[in-house]
């Protein structure tokens, strides 16, 4: 089902030898909090850097990151609390040394922040001791933020303005990479045939100033953030379209865990209105979460109420949401003290404003939406990828900390925490490097035959198939159907070739990042067939029981393998 997907090795044809060429000792495609963070770790290792970015260097999932940073800073708060926390919401699939790993360095890459000028709130009337707050599934209040609910901004203003310091760190922004390249065809037809190492990662082939050009670099960091576009309800902005999943997965990396897509349970929920994420810390503070008729249903679902994992409150809005014959619920945050919410919630009431919304007399509209993207590509515990040269860190990669579902803030530490290693990791190995660039890569792919399609309607009927077949909740027919749909689309646009020259940029960039959501969307669709249970974020309806017999492990993708590589769990 999935061959028009899995025989693309590269979405355009190139001969090397014809291109402008660059040359870095390491690449880090993605400027989000893990790509900023591993940028400067590989400088500061003594790596020249090109830091590669598909809008500018400030737009990406960090940036709009509102809840904040979970870390063990407070001498009541213990590293076994919150790896406990961490591996319970996980359900049975975290990986336990990359949990120990981000959880234990955490507070040291949180106190490097301080020391480059992040401005992380402080508790009221005191301008040294950081301010706490708690989340959904964390046992004790660890949470940073700054300027209330403006976390990620500040996060990655501290990163970038760090980046911007180092001057072996050439930033290219806007910027879109194509493809990762290896050595594959070269081993198979020309003068490394003989070799019995397996192929490895070369850099990329991007189109950088409406050019495409190759990057040769002898370490690849992927760092291009999540897959929320695949969705039609999603926190991501626009350019979170799963490429870096896509071309990984296109040269030859194991992916992992796909099936694992985390679904925020609150966002902003006005017709025409992008969905805008309401954070976690709001319920944190005190919110209750109300259907139409007024009625505070979390005590229906779970213990927790409100703070109950986010896969659970996920599902139990979807219910409420159908046992009230309705198209949402609501936030009530009326209770809360006014000039307190708008001290600790600026972005929220600024936005909640334009919709004419006042949190102290309205409810607020929500709905759950496509959040994070906890499967990706398989990396060890300094990011390195199966593929020689590759490394993947923050939403790109999958290092094992969330397991089946993660805890709120425990990204931007793992980004920062994975990032700062693989950045080393990819330095050193940078200096060892002993291959000669340019070498021979020579791309053929016959013109498509088939007819025209409108881009934007496929990219659009892609994610509402997702939305409505592949989300909070799935079953095992539409799953199928899904598949089959995704199949059927692919015939006609995984052979298009979609070249700048002929199109002009945008439509080419278009063109790519439908091919690449379609790869993903198969992978996730594929994954979550495949899981015939429910775990952590992946609920299926016909196997609604967590099996531990037979599930406890993860599900392996390689091309051109279509079905499963199972790999238990220790
Ligand atoms: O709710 C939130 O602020 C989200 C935090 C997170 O996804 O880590």
């Amino acid at each position: 089902m999935l061959e028009p997907i899995t025989q693309r090795r590269y979405l355009i044809p190139f001969n090397a030898a014809r291109l402008p060429l660059q040359f870095t000792d390491v690449l880090v495609i993605g400027g989000g909090v893990a790509g900023l963070r591993a940028a400067i770790a590989a400088a500061d290792a003594g790596a020249e850097v090109l830091l590669l970015t598909k809008d500018t260097v400030a737009e990406s999932n960090t940036w709009y990151a509102q809840g904040g940073i979970a870390a063990v800073l407070q001498p009541l708060d213990s590293y076994e609390s919150h790896i406990h926390d961490t591996e319970v919401g996980g359900a049975g699939l975290c990986d336990e040394k990359a949990v120990r790993i981000v959880i234990e360095e955490g507070p040291k890459r949180v106190l490097e922040l301080l020391e480059w000028g992040a401005n992380f709130d402080k508790k009221p009337g005191n301008a040294h001791d950081l301010a706490f707050t708690l989340e959904g599934g964390h046992s004790f209040a660890r949470i940073i933020h700054a300027y209330g609910d403006a976390t990620g901004k500040e996060l990655a203003q501290t990163l970038i303005r760090t980046v911007r310091s180092r001057e072996n760190i050439r930033i290219s922004e806007t910027s879109f990479a194509i493809d990762l390249i290896t050595d594959e065809e070269e081993r198979a037809t020309g003068s490394l045939s003989s070799s019995p190492a397996p192929s490895r990662c070369l850099g990329a082939i991007a189109l950088i100033d409406s050019q495409v050009q190759i990057i040769w670099a002898k370490r690849t960091i992927l760092a291009s953030g999540g897959a929320g576009q695949l969705y039609r309800e999603s926190t991501n902005p626009r350019i979170a379209t799963a490429d870096g999943h896509a071309m990984a997965y296109r040269a030859g990396a194991v992916v992992q865990d796909m099936e694992m897509v985390q679904f925020h349970p609150t966002t902003l929920y006005v017709a025409g209105a992008s969905r805008a994420l309401i954070t976690e810390a709001v319920r944190g503070e005190g919110a209750y979460l109300v259907d139409r008729n007024g009625y505070r249903f979390m005590g229906d679902y779970h213990a927790s109420k409100e703070l109950a994992p986010r896969d659970v409150v996920s599902r139990a809005i979807v219910e409420q949401i159908r046992k009230t014959h309705y198209t949402h619920v609501y936030l009530d945050t009326r209770h809360l003290p006014a000039a307190e919410f708008l001290v600790r919630f600026p972005q929220l009431a600024k936005l909640l404003e334009q919709f004419e919304i006042d949190p102290a007399k309205d409810l607020i509209p929500i709905h759950p939406a496509a959040h994070y993207m906890i499967g990706g590509v398989d990396a060890d515990d300094y990011g390195r990828s199966s593929l020689p040269g590759l490394y993947a860190v923050g939403e790109a990669g999958c290092s094992g900390l969330h397991g089946a579902n993660r805890l709120g803030s425990n990204s931007l530490l793992e980004g920062l925490a994975f990032g700062a290693r693989a950045g080393l990791d990819a330095a050193r190995g940078a200096k060892e490097n002993n291959i000669k660039f340019p070498i021979r890569l020579d791309h053929k792919i016959p013109p498509s035959t088939k007819t025209e399609l409108d881009i934007t309607d496929v990219k659009s009927s892609l994610r509402s198939v997702m939305w409505r077949n592949v989300g909070i909740e799935r079953d095992g027919p539409r799953l199928e159907e899904t598949r089959e749909i995704i199949a059927f689309w692919a015939r006609y646009v995984m052979d298009k070739v979609f070249v700048p020259n002929n199109l002009g940029s945008a439509a080419a960039v278009a063109g790519w990042e439908v091919q690449n959501m379609l790869t993903v969307g198969a992978l996730i669709a594929n994954a979550a067939m495949s899981r015939t249970e429910s775990r952590g974020c992946h609920y299926r309806l016909d196997y609604p029981a967590t099996d531990n017999v037979h599930w406890r492990l993860h599900l392996l993708w390689k091309r051109p393998i279509e079905t499963p590589i199972p790999d238990p769990i220790g």
